[in-house]
């Protein structure tokens, strides 16, 4: 990380489900929203149906990386961010999704987070990977573009959209 604190990323276990309940205390109402474009409340982000379903990536459609720290004291673990690469139907360009703990925001885990699940697409030879924005979220659209994404406003969806071609010719 920027601040020069080590950390690891790694895919997503089903045994991160206690570090995902931590997780997303940590999130403010802003970043939950930038996120999944509405609110959702704690109780409904953090119920165990939800969490046992996003904890296992089928990885047939999608992918999910977590960030973790471990305290070099204590040996206790903690996530510090998650970003998916979701496929939702056959033939459709994945999509990516990141979450970002607000207290480590801006220290690189972002952009981090986003350049390796280009890379899972890249080493899947999918062709193009996709993002839906929220407009006045300034800080994805420029970890989008800092990494060659395009971004652009859809008018009929009200969102701003980034994509990135990685397979030449495509
Ligand atoms: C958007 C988000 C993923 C960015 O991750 P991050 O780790 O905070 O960002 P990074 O440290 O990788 O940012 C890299 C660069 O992007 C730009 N940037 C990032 N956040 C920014 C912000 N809020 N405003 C302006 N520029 C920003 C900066 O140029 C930054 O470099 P700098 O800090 O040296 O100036 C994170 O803030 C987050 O989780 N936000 C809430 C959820 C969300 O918006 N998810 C996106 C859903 S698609």
């Amino acid at each position: 990380m920027k601040d020069g604190t080590e950390a690891t990323v790694r895919p997503i276990r089903p045994e991160d489900e206690p570090l995902v309940v931590r997780f997303h205390e940590t999130l403010s109402e802003r970043s939950v929203y930038f996120r999944y474009f509405h609110m959702m409340n704690l109780e409904r982000r953090i119920s165990h149906e939800r969490l046992t379903r996003i904890c296992f990536i089928d990885y047939d459609r999608e992918m999910a990386l977590v960030v973790e720290r471990k305290d070099a004291v204590t040996g206790a673990c903690e996530i510090l961010g998650i970003g998916r690469l979701t496929r939702l139907r056959e033939g459709d360009a994945p999509e990516f999704a990141i979450l970002v703990s607000d207290q480590v925001q801006r220290l690189g885990l972002g952009t981090e987070l986003l350049r390796r699940l280009v890379e899972v697409g890249r080493s899947e030879g999918v062709a193009t990977i996709k993002g839906y924005i929220v407009p006045e979220n300034v800080g994805m659209q420029a970890v989008s573009k800092n990494l060659g994404f395009t971004v652009t406003y859809s008018p009929e969806e009200e969102v701003m959209v980034a994509e990135l071609r990685i397979r030449p010719g495509a």
